[in-house]
């Protein structure tokens, strides 16, 4: 009920502090935000979510990042390095292929340690600060923990990863280990991983900076005020859409928050808010599941595959608040195989945007909404690319062409350059990783042809 899309404003109870507190987005029970740690409600076990006495107002946002808005944050300022103001690229020959009225990529790649978890992270070890917490933990998939070590290192705190073991991307772990974090690895899934830090947490061993945590959520919110922002200033309206890769659903849920305060504070009218449209891998899809199902709940999948390892994720915890985002926005979620993420994740990398595979299911998505015929040609578009490409480099090789060896001589690479067979080769190899193999064999003929024709022309028959 309080998920709804233009819920009135609250006035503010006894609990709060300075006009925030926390609030049980089932029961509604109310709690003080920072005297003890919640996660969730202690009365029912539901969720919680940061509210605010006053709902922000474009007018109120000033300065860059993420602290432009901390008109709608429950500080002022964070650890920072800094984060956020992230770039909305236009990408027209995408934008034309797959056939929408206007296309934008914003790039959380472009945070400090490559994904939007920033975001969130900025304003969580502000929190835990706050509360006075000294050891940082959280359960990921990769970029979560490489953004804790950061701000954590950043912050003076200590800190704790748990990852599920082989399933991490090399980027992510580099990071997580040079920024200095503790790194277990669990001989299991993400949803085990967070399973078992929760319970530590709840033993108050450590302090979870998952997006379980409600505060992580409100940094994440940003990417939602700075879309709508960047958006209104270039086309002077607000998207019809944003497409979103979903692995806990924290983003879904932040982005639909983000827009019911502005509809709180009377910023936005309810036609105005963009319609989310989530996306996940073929081999992790418990919430395309429910929304194919029309469910109010996720069941979880014990089992989840997918090379787009940042969303390898059976048991999104955010359902509960970002399934009411989908339905709310008559919205919906869509399933893209590994094949598709990887098409539209070397799609990307033409435009000059390099992401890892999570992220391009976004593109992959849209396209496959598009070629439905649920996603019209008259909609403005945002895809959210969560994560760089660097987080993942053992993918971007995989997607990517191989280096070509060499001699140490000018005039032999010259040749190699020159070398009908070579160029050949490597345009048989690129379009082999990009396609099934008939089409590769068919495009290699072509590209056979055509060197036969150059070598014709330039011989002047
Ligand atoms: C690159 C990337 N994209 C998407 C996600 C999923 O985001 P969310 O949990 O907000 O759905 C993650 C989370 O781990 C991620 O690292
Ligand atoms: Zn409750």
């Amino acid at each position: 009920m309080s998920l709804e899309l233009s819920a009135p404003t609250q006035s503010e109870p006894a609990c709060a502090d300075d006009g925030v507190w926390l609030e049980c987005i089932e029961c509604g029970e109310q709690w003080a935000p920072f005297d003890d740690i919640h996660y969730t409600c202690a009365d029912c076990d539901s969720l919680l979510e940061v509210r605010y006495a006053e709902p922000p107002t474009f007018d109120d946002f000033e300065g860059r990042g993420v602290w432009r808005y901390n008109a709608a944050l429950p500080f002022k300022e964070g650890v920072t390095l800094p984060e956020g103001d992230t770039p909305l690229h236009e990408v027209p020959d995408l934008q034309e292929e797959i056939g929408v009225d206007s296309l934008r990529v914003k790039h959380e790649g472009m945070n400090p340690t490559g994904a939007f978890k920033d975001r969130g992270m900025t304003v969580g070890v502000a929190v835990a600060k706050e509360l006075g917490v000294d050891r940082l933990a959280c359960a990921s998939t990769g970029n979560t923990s490489a953004a804790l070590a950061a701000y954590g290192a950043r912050g003076g705190m200590e800190t704790l990863v748990l990852l599920p073991s082989g399933k991490v991307a090399a980027g992510k772990i580099a990071q997580a280990s040079l920024h200095g974090a503790r790194i277990l690895e669990v001989d299991g899934n993400f949803d085990s991983c967070l399973d078992i830090v929760q319970d530590l947490a709840n033993r108050g061993e450590v302090y979870l900076l998952n997006s379980l945590n409600p505060f992580r959520l409100e940094g994440q919110k940003t990417i939602g005020f700075e879309i709508l922002e960047k958006h209104y200033e270039d086309y002077g309206e607000y998207p019809d859409r944003i497409v979103l890769p979903v692995g806990n659903a924290g983003n879904t849920a932040a982005l639909y928050k983000a827009f019911r305060e502005l509809v709180a504070g009377g910023e936005l009218d309810e036609e105005q808010v963009p319609t989310l449209t989530g996306v996940q891998a073929e081999g992790a899809a418990p919430m395309v599941e429910a929304v194919e199902n029309d469910r109010d709940e996720i069941e979880r999948w014990d089992d989840v595959e997918t090379r787009a390892t940042a969303i390898r994720i059976g048991n999104p915890v955010n359902a509960p608040k970002a399934l009411p985002g989908i339905y709310n926005t008559d919205g919906t979620a869509v399933a893209v195989s590994d094949e598709q993420i990887t098409t539209a994740q070397r799609q990307l990398a033409e435009a000059g945007i390099g992401v890892e595979p999570a992220s391009a299911a976004s593109v992959a998505g849209l396209r496959k909404l598009r070629e439905a015929g649920e996603i019209t040609a008259d909609e403005s578009v945002v895809c959210l690319t969560t994560g760089h490409l660097l987080k993942d480099p053992d993918a971007a090789f995989e997607a990517g062409g191989d280096p070509e060896p060499v001699p140490n001589d000018t005039d032999a690479v010259l040749e190699h350059i020159d070398d009908e067979q070579s160029v050949l080769d490597a345009a048989i190899q690129g379009v082999s990783k990009a396609t099934d193999s008939s089409l590769a064999a068919a495009l290699g003929g072509l590209v056979a042809a055509y060197l036969g024709y150059r070598k014709l022309r330039s011989n002047g028959e």
